[in-house]
């Protein structure tokens, strides 16, 4: 995918040439068609986990009026015939500033989950960042990859152990960088999980990291080591279900699970030890004798917090508000951006996390100041409808859309985009 010429034109002509013989495209090419597209199909509790934020999800509306507040002024007349969309990201070319960003229990959406998201991704060689609350061990999405680029995404627990046994295992999966969550030390406030009381990892989803990690497998066994009374459990038709859940998501054999109690404790152990709220910068700094790979900071939205990211000597930062899922009435990621990138004035890669719905907003948030962006909630509908083809899709459609826009707005690569291609409203 070098060279561009085709990339958004071909996706456009294979839709049209498709819809002559009555075919139409697997997922919806807007955001809106897909969002409602995939509420009909998700379950409710899959559908508040993934769509809801935090509080009155004002957050998650800022976002997108920050998107608003740009307009592109395209330029006409400058041949735009060949187009070049590939950046280069930690020492690796990408066809294109657009990674598929981590989300947690994915399983919701679809049972084959990380995996058809990465063999999604794979096929595009656009990076995915597993989630370090994923549905399948970081290896077995990895093996679905080739050689396409994956990250890890980091929840710093309270056990460093743990921290260390993540870093090793993103190691040897080849992982190009870290990227360290740091806005999810607790959950937010989500009315829309709490008002169906559901948590997914409560039931054994997205824990996939956790009981496939030799150092978690022995932090339960050691609880359990320590426990003297049995717990007492109410025998509920919803206590017998997340019970099965728990056991069926355990590697091993279902019957030997069922009889052990290292699922439900792994449950257990995963909520109390998965964030240490007490994370500060000298976790941070200690991050280099930890891992050799390139960190990023995930939830920075404040020009000192990313003035205090360089003088910690990080690789890059992740402005984002997480989807608007933790602090309602948070700042727009987009102005965040706009605010943090003359500040790191080029010292760290900046990728712009939260809002992204189109090809225009890509084009926006890199005109801002972003070497690149992650794509979160259209990959997981696109899960949800068609699973891997779904967020191949998806992923798809946002490049040509993306490519589309460079053409038209009369630039042909990602260096000429910047901050003179936009108006401010
Ligand atoms: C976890 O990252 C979440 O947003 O639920």
């Amino acid at each position: 995918m070098s060279t561009q010429e085709s990339a958004g034109r071909a996706r456009q002509n294979t839709i049209y040439r498709d819809g002559v013989f009555g075919k139409r495209p697997s997922v919806p090419t807007d955001f809106a068609g897909l969002e409602a597209a995939a509420r009909r199909k998700m379950s409710p509790k899959a559908w508040a986990y993934v769509h809801g934020g935090a509080g009155s999800g004002s957050t998650m509306s800022a976002n997108r009026a920050a998107f608003d507040r740009w307009q592109i002024v395209p330029r006409v007349l400058r041949d735009v015939s060949e187009r070049d969309l590939g950046v280069e990201l930690f020492g690796r070319r990408l066809p294109a500033p657009v990674l598929l960003a981590p989300v947690g229990a994915a399983e919701l959406a679809h049972p084959d989950a990380d995996v058809a998201i990465a063999s999604a991704a794979g096929e595009l060689g656009v990076p995915y960042i597993f989630s370090n609350q994923g549905c399948a061990p970081m290896e077995e999405s990895a093996a679905a990859m080739g050689d396409a680029p994956r990250w890890f995404q980091l929840y710093w627990s309270t056990d460093d152990d743990l921290v260390d046994s993540f870093l090793d295992r993103a190691r040897r999966i080849s992982a190009d960088a870290i990227v360290v969550t740091l806005d999810t030390t607790m959950l937010g406030w989500r009315p829309e999980d709490l008002n169906l009381g559901s948590l997914p990892f409560a039931q054994g989803q997205g824990i996939a990291q956790y009981t496939s990690d030799p150092v978690f497998r022995r932090i339960v066994r050691e609880r359990i080591a320590a426990v003297t009374e049995k717990p007492e459990v109410k025998v509920t038709l919803g206590a017998v279900k997340a019970l099965l859940s728990m056991t069926s998501r355990y590697p091993g054999r279902f019957l030997d699970n069922l009889r052990s109690p290292e699922p439900r404790a792994a449950v257990e152990t995963f909520l109390d030890i998965y964030s240490r709220p007490s994370l500060s910068w000298s976790d941070i700094e200690s991050l280099r004798e930890r891992t050799s790979l390139p960190v990023l900071l995930k939830g920075v939205l404040h020009p000192d917090d990313a003035r205090r990211a360089i003088d910690a000597g990080v690789d890059g930062l992740v402005v984002s508000n997480h989807g608007g899922r933790q602090v309602d009435g948070s700042v727009a990621a987009l102005d965040a951006l706009t605010d943090i990138a003359p500040v790191v004035d080029g010292r760290l890669k900046l990728v712009l996390d939260s809002g992204i719905r189109s090809g225009a907003d890509v084009f926006k948030a890199l005109a801002l100041g972003a070497d690149a962006v992650t794509l979160g909630r259209p990959h997981l509908y696109g899960l949800a409808l068609a699973g891997r083809d779904g967020v191949r899709d998806v992923t798809a459609n946002l490049l040509a859309e993306f490519d589309l826009t460079v053409g038209l707005s009369g630039l042909t690569s990602v260096a000429e985009i910047d901050r003179d291609a936009l108006r401010r409203v």
